[in-house]
């Protein structure tokens, strides 16, 4: 069932453009411009606010969306890990949603933190890929993520359809708000529909990132910068890296570097900067100077413009195609997995079924 893959980690991440695809289509239609088809009930006229809970990976798609929310919607967005919310008291009103993202539908935690939050909101919601999950069953309305079984412990297509479920959600919103006209929702709907072709683009960037990863598999530490939405997707790598190669790996936003961690650096401490061409690049590039100034190994992850301008004595670079500036934490998510996958092959750990892990965590 590996269909010809080594590992279900590789086939699963060489499925995205597939499976995203499919789930645009079934939210978006099939014709040649594409049109939201999301449930009736998901409709954020009057909603106040939007609480995001879960665990893992599926908390960093959380907090990606957050910056959607905000930002395309002018919503607010909150995320909290479902181990800290299930515990707290949570300030919740009562035209609020709680939205639940989990892969399994059956993680523990996320399970106890939205029965937590019943009855205190309007609605509850849930992103799941499991659409017969007990995340779901409880849930007052659920989205499949349409990503299909997925075996390797480490999550990577779930994520990405996560996002692309939950930038789906965001461009509803802004309508519903009148944040967005119907060209701008458009516009959007049609980035994420060129996201799979672009994916393909990612994908074929497996050799230079296997390359790579012989040498990041030397290393004892890895920090990973974004900023933006960018900065969840730094967690996101750096977690991928940690639980199948088990190197110490931390995500940070770039702009906090200085307030500590730029301590850790020396040129031992790989540091793999997550930043597209975007509004935001200077200043990411100004922290990336910060750490080869301390002579750290960067990897800069860029579009061809942002590699010209700034990939000048770094160590390594990886260009990706150019995409739509809110839609990057999607494709970029590709680069990122891959030197997971690629630097735990290189170090010959078990990438399906790291240790100490279970694909679905059904005790607190
Ligand atoms: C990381 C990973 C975990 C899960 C987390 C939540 O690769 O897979 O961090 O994302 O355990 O699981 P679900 O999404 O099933 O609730």
């Amino acid at each position: 069932e590996k269909s010809g893959y080594k590992h279900f980690m590789a086939k699963e991440i060489a499925e995205q453009p597939v499976v995203i695809a499919d789930a645009l289509k079934h939210y978006t239609g099939g014709g040649v411009n594409p049109a939201l088809q999301l449930p009736e009930g998901v409709d954020f006229t009057g909603v106040d606010r939007v609480m995001m809970v879960a665990c893992g990976t599926a908390s960093y798609a959380c907090h990606v969306a957050k910056y959607w929310f905000e930002q395309i919607a002018g919503l607010p967005a909150e995320v909290d890990i479902a181990s800290e919310f299930r515990y707290r008291d949570p300030v919740l009103s009562e035209k609020s949603w709680a939205v639940f993202v989990s892969q399994s539908g059956e993680t523990a935690d996320t399970l106890a933190a939205l029965r937590h939050a019943k009855e205190k909101v309007a609605k509850v919601v849930s992103v799941v890929n499991v659409p017969t999950s007990s995340i779901a069953r409880e849930s007052d309305l659920s989205l499949p993520i349409l990503a299909g079984v997925e075996v390797g412990v480490a999550s990577t297509k779930a994520f990405t359809c996560q996002l692309t479920v939950l930038a789906l959600m965001a461009i509803k919103a802004g309508l519903d708000r009148g944040r967005l006209t119907a060209d701008q929702a458009g516009e959007l709907l049609v980035g994420l529909r060129n996201l799979p072709g672009l994916m393909n683009h990612a994908l074929a960037l497996s050799a230079p990132i296997a390359a790579i990863a012989e040498e990041l598999a030397e290393a004892q530490d890895v920090l990973f910068l974004g900023r933006g939405a960018m900065f969840p997707l730094a967690l996101e790598g750096a977690l991928k890296l940690k639980e199948i190669s088990y190197i110490h790996a931390e995500g940070y936003a770039s702009g906090e570097l200085k307030h500590g961690p730029i301590a850790l650096i020396d040129a031992r401490v790989p540091v793999i900067v997550l930043a597209p061409r975007d509004a935001l690049f200077d200043k990411t590039v100004s922290n990336m100077q910060e750490v080869m100034a301390r002579h750290g190994k960067v990897l800069l992850i860029s579009d061809a413009q942002g590699v010209a301008e700034a990939g000048h004595g770094v160590w390594r670079t990886l260009t990706l195609p150019e995409v739509p500036a809110a839609l990057a934490p999607i494709l970029y998510a590709v680069p990122a997995q891959l030197l997971a996958y690629h630097t735990a092959i290189a170090k010959g750990t078990d990438v399906d079924q790291p240790r100490n892990l279970a694909k679905s965590v059904t005790v607190e």
